[in-house]
């Protein structure tokens, strides 16, 4: 112990010396070039489509939805509902707008958020919507596995680009669409009109954690997961290097330390260099900075969207950024995607018209390129506004979300009519039917709950995000959710009906189209 005391202090201390001495010399890293040309080339003056880009939105949604193409048969929709009951963390029942998940999806903060959401999005369109069953996927990387074939998965981000399953939709920080989010977008938006752009510090604004600390490495393999910490520091150097452009700087500092070059098993890919050595060193003391909340965000003329810590998977802090009348920066780096983690609005953008993208050597003149063009720039501010306004706003999510769940019930008609009872084939089995052959008293021994309100019984009390209740346990639980979609076999049936041609049989005429 004693022994391992003083060879880190030596680490610490030695270190000078032996370059000093001579006898170790530290390998030499390239000095990193702060002053490449930006790769932006010429301006187009033309005002941004924004029919377009919702069309991009939904027709990426739409590719993913019809990644479904199993041949339904009616085992792949007893195998469908299996996979619910047994998913019990992430399998969502959405029966006559009510909301319904195992007692073990509870406790965890992004799911329950999620509830929070969809308990908002089922208040408008639960008309649209009907009775789905899905499987909510909270991980900010998107899923590493294949997703099952038969179940629908709804995911937040795609680090790794479209080859990942499941359907994108928004991320669950979005919170109630209608209520708190509209409201927390119109004041953000409110306060950045407020302030002009010549009145905001010329930065590129960012504060947020380092925790690389946290992360195991023991192949290079793993690197991948410290590529948002890298980028994090990457880009607090840039403060380091000229603090009066960058106001990049961290709250919470806690760097992977690097004892040697020659033994980081990520130094090919994620390049160490002495000015990241520099700020590690120093425990980051050139970088800190205050938190600072979303309302003083519109002090800066830039703000920049780095990756989440942990993975390099998307950022939440994202969500805010479009609404504060400043030019959105995206950050490029190793291991990273270019422009980010997809979301469900990725295909809305477009680099260098909604937002910009920089690395540690081109940011600078980008920004400069930015601050001198001034028509570039008023586009870009304008566009940012409207992606809060024509991707970001309560509807816009709403419907999406909407949209994307009656796709995917029209992707799998077998599973869509077992939920919907909507067809008079006696020989397609009922909800209630197949659940009856579960063994729900061993699926749901620990209750099937309800979500009953998207806010906390009691707003002190801390964990949960909504207010839920036991709706049944056991067998109860399965008889329950197989009573709810009440069974209509329709006599008077339409003619198309009766052919199978109508895809989706509604008893309620179709709410106002989104
Ligand atoms: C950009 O377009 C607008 C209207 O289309 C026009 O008024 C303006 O002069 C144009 N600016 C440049 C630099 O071409
Ligand atoms: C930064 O981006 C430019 C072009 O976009 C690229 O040529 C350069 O290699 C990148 N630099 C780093 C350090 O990633
Ligand atoms: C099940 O219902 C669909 C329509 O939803 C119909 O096309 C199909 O023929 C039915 N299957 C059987 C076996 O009756």
């Amino acid at each position: 112990m004693r022994v391992r005391a003083a060879l880190l202090l030596c680490a610490a201390a030695c270190h000078g010396a032996f370059i000093r001495t001579g006898k170790w010399q530290k390998p030499k890293s390239a000095p990193v070039d702060y002053d490449r040309a930006s790769p932006y080339g010429s301006w187009r003056n033309e005002s941004y489509d924004w029919e377009a880009a919702k069309r991009r939105v939904l027709d990426h949604a739409m590719r993913d939805v019809a990644r479904y193409s199993i041949d339904e048969s009616h085992k792949s929709t007893k195998l469908a509902l299996r996979s619910a009951l047994l998913d019990k963390t992430h399998a969502i029942w959405i029966l006559q707008g009510r909301l319904f998940v195992h007692k073990a999806y509870l406790g965890e903060m992004k799911r329950e958020l999620h509830l929070r959401f969809m308990n908002s999005v089922l208040r408008k369109k639960s008309d649209l919507i009907k009775n789905v069953v899905y499987t909510f996927d909270e991980g900010a990387s998107g899923p590493s596995h294949e997703c099952d074939p038969h179940l629908p998965k709804l995911v937040i981000a795609k680090k790794n680009g479209e080859k990942q399953c499941g359907v994108l939709v928004p991320n669950p920080y979005f919170g109630d669409l209608y209520r708190n989010w509209e409201r927390e977008r119109s004041a953000l938006v409110a306060l950045g009109r407020r302030r002009k752009w010549e009145n905001r510090r010329p930065q590129l604004f960012w504060r947020g954690k380092i925790r690389g600390r946290e992360a195991v490495i023991n192949k290079e393999r793993d690197c991948s997961r410290e590529a948002g910490n890298y980028a994090r520091l990457q880009a607090a150097s840039l403060t380091a290097h000229d603090a009066k452009k960058f106001d990049v700087r961290t709250n919470t500092c806690r760097p992977r330390p690097i004892r040697s070059l020659s033994q980081d098993l990520c130094r090919k890919v994620l390049p160490q260099n002495d000015d990241l050595a520099k700020i590690r060193d120093s425990g980051c003391r050139a970088v800190q900075g205050r938190f600072m909340n979303h309302g003083k965000f519109n002090t800066f003329q830039y703000l920049l969207d780095l990756p989440g810590s942990t993975t390099g998977s998307y950022s939440r802090n994202l969500n805010h950024l479009w609404l504060l009348g400043a030019v959105v920066v995206f950050w490029a780096g190793p291991l990273l995607e270019p422009g980010g983690a997809l979301q469900w609005y990725s295909a809305g953008l477009r680099d260098g018209r909604t937002h910009v993208t920089v690395n540690v050597s081109t940011a600078k003149a980008t920004l400069d390129a930015i601050t001198d063009h001034v028509e570039w720039r008023n586009e870009l501010l304008e566009n940012s506004r409207g992606v809060a306004d024509n991707l970001l706003c309560g509807e816009c999510m709403g419907s999406y979300v909407a949209t994307v769940l009656t796709s995917l019930r029209q992707r799998l008609p077998l599973l869509d009519s077992a939920l919907n009872q909507r067809t008079h084939h006696t020989a397609n089995a009922t909800l209630a039917e197949l659940l009856s052959r579960e063994n729900c008293a061993r699926h749901f021994a620990a209750g099937l709950v309800e979500v009953v309100r998207g806010t906390p019984r009691n707003r002190r009390e801390p964990g949960w995000s909504i207010t839920w209740r036991t709706a049944a346990t056991g067998a109860a639980a399965c008889d329950l959710l197989g009573a709810l979609p009440a069974p209509f076999r329709d006599p008077k049936m339409s003619a198309a009906g009766r052919r199978g041609g109508a895809r989706v049989r509604e008893r309620v005429p179709l709410a106002s189209s989104v």
